[in-house]
């Protein structure tokens, strides 16, 4: 696992966007992998102005989301689809064809799990995919002790999820407690995770990830398992590792190939 700890979420969601534009200039039919949630915001506003200053071409670029909620369809304002729509795609030159959620209202969301990871294989797998961590360590909705191995799949939400993300929704009993999800074996076929979390409430759940033992309870330490996995931080949410000045150090000592872009 690759750690870099930059001094804000700001200076880190400009590394992120560099490596993900730097995948599409160097893979122009590129399979992106894409997250939501508050994380990536800023990394994609940097994505719409390489797009609009310096020509970022999507146009050939495929996506996949992470997930969605079970019951809400693409249209409504708090579903990932729409979020995707308004802060991403409508303001690149990609084909809304080749943009991939998972369908919330499917009338057989089991065929729509399997159809799902069908769609990624048959795209030739995924390329990057971008993650964002929740406080209780879950990456895409894989909560604490869902299967490592598993597949997309239709997945309860916890409490917690619920109530960090029940801000959007204005009220916790009336948001979906279902999602459809890549797992977290979907996840690791990405042939490159790139996850990033920053501010004081993600300390533990990055500890853990880091630094803890390999473990269902944290769906986040999967990723030690990925030949080749990003991790962004800020000065906050690194605040809990032991190691710290050693990414610090191995991250000053890099030759420039090994440097992520
Ligand atoms: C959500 C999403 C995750 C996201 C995480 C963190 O529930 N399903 O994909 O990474 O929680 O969200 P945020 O970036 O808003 O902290």
């Amino acid at each position: 696992m690759e750690v870099i700890i930059r001094d804000s979420a700001e200076i880190g969601c400009i590394l992120g966007a560099k490596i993900i534009a730097s995948v599409v200039r160097e893979k122009p039919d590129a399979v992106l992998g894409l997250a939501t949630g508050r994380t990536p915001l800023r990394l994609y506003q940097e994505l719409i102005r390489m797009h609009r200053e310096e020509g970022l071409d999507f146009s050939r670029v495929t996506t996949f989301n992470l997930d969605e909620y079970v019951g809400l369809g693409g249209d409504h304002v708090q579903s990932y689809r729409y979020f995707m729509r308004e802060n991403l795609f409508r303001h690149i030159n990609i084909d809304q064809k080749r943009t991939h959620v998972p369908d919330g209202v499917a009338k057989d969301l089991h065929a729509e799990c399997r159809s799902y990871e069908q769609r990624i294989l048959d795209a030739g797998g995924i390329d990057i995919q971008l993650l964002g961590l929740g406080r209780n360590g879950h990456i895409g909705f894989n909560e604490p002790t869902g299967s490592l191995r598993s597949r997309t799949w239709i997945k309860i939400l916890s409490e917690q999820t619920l109530r960090d993300n029940s801000a959007v929704f204005g009220s916790f009993e009336t948001m979906p407690k279902h999602a459809v999800t890549m797992g977290v074996g979907t996840i690791l076929d990405a042939r490159r995770c790139l996850l990033l979390a920053f501010g004081p409430a993600k300390v533990r759940a990055v500890e853990h990830m880091v630094e803890g033992p390999l473990s269902a309870i944290c769906p986040g330490s999967a990723l030690q398992l990925h030949p080749r996995a990003t991790v962004i931080l800020d000065e906050t949410s690194a605040a809990g590792l032991r190691y710290a000045d050693h990414y610090r150090w191995i991250d000053s000592h890099k030759f420039d190939w090994q440097r992520t872009k």
